[in-house]
């Protein structure tokens, strides 16, 4: 199978609509995308990414109308959030109305649903039969891909088209919010902070960690976001270093203030700035993927604002 790399939203619009899987841009990062009123497509997407059927899907919406064919019960709170970070880097966990696929939801009883923030998406959402179904477009457990390139070289020749909408402003995955009656509980960190959400509705919660979660909330599998090449995530740049000094290293900072004669150093921003990190977070891993190293060691980010959600992700990509 031929796979065009393409900014042709019709043509996009066709194959989805003809119940193809289509790579898609979002804000945060490319997703897989179906029509949810096809189970077969669906079907799809779960084998494409080698994904566990436990594992449910976000649908993805371009109308704040369209939450009352898939969801029932929706607590003020939701709606809140809904208004201030849609469209945006925010998925409501609701409860599910009782025409979406089990398939969508591994049947659970919630239903997860958000709003992107691509022009190009939202166009493309408008032309559709119905809401579309859409899981990072990464191989299950891989790094998250934030350029139709790096969709590319995960699905050439499995999918007809990347929707090409150049690199993700965002760049990590939506922030996951549940409600316990109106309490905001966080099934997974994003991009969205921790802070701006309890700006709107108050003190969140937040799922908790038990040997069940893996059936709870599967965003919190250990191991994820992961490059092949073995990730260290470290406090202490100088220490860890000197433990490799016989390996090929790279090394991930957050500002450009570490040089070294011996690592391939890489830093997320030029000036520091935590929302320019985390838009380059997964490109600079897939970049260091490419370049042989023997490891890939990574210093912690600041714990505030999006650097939260950064160090969540390189926890999860060290994890082995
Ligand atoms: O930013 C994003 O959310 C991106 C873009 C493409 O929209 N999508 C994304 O999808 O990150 P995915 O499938 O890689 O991650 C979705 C997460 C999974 O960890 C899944 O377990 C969780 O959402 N999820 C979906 N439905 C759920 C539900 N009903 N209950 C608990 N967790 C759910
Ligand atoms: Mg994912």
């Amino acid at each position: 199978m031929n796979t065009d790399i393409t900014k042709d939203i019709l043509y996009c619009q066709a194959l989805l609509n003809n119940n193809e899987v289509v790579a898609i841009p979002t804000e945060t990062v490319y997703g897989l995308a179906a029509c949810i009123d096809s189970d077969a497509t669906v079907e799809q997407i779960f084998r494409l990414k080698s994904r566990p059927h436990y594992n449910p899907l976000i649908v993805h919406i371009h109308h704040i109308d369209q939450l009352n064919n898939l969801a029932v019960d929706i607590p003020e709170n939701a709606l809140q959030l809904a208004e201030v970070f849609w469209p945006g880097p925010l998925t409501l966990l609701l409860k599910k109305g009782p025409q979406v696929s089990d398939l969508i939801t591994a049947g659970k009883p919630t239903i997860a649903v958000r709003m992107p923030n691509h022009p190009l998406t939202i166009e493309l959402l408008k032309g559709l039969k119905a809401p579309i179904a859409a899981p990072s477009a990464n191989p299950f457990t891989g790094i998250s891909p934030t350029s139709a390139e790096h969709v590319y070289q995960y699905f050439k020749g499995k999918i007809k088209a990347v929707l090409d909408g150049g690199s993700c402003e965002v760049g990590l995955e939506s922030t996951i919010v549940g409600f316990d009656g109106e309490t905001a509980v966080i099934y997974r960190k994003g991009g969205i902070s921790i802070n701006r959400i309890e700006s709107v509705v108050g003190e969140v919660s937040y799922i908790r960690k038990t040997k069940s979660t893996k059936i709870v909330a599967p965003g919190m599998l250990d191991k994820h976001y992961s490059p092949k090449t073995k990730l260290i995530l470290t406090k202490s740049l100088e220490k860890e270093l000197s433990k490799h000094l016989n390996k090929k290293v790279g090394v991930i900072t957050l500002s450009p203030y570490f040089k070294s004669d011996i690592a391939l150093c890489t830093a997320l921003s030029a000036t520091g700035n935590l929302d320019e990190a985390a838009s380059q977070l997964y490109a600079t891993l897939h970049f260091m993927d490419t370049q042989n190293l023997d490891i890939i060691i990574a210093e912690t980010m600041p714990e505030t604002d999006l650097g939260v959600t950064i160090n969540d992700r390189l926890k999860r990509a060290s994890y082995h």
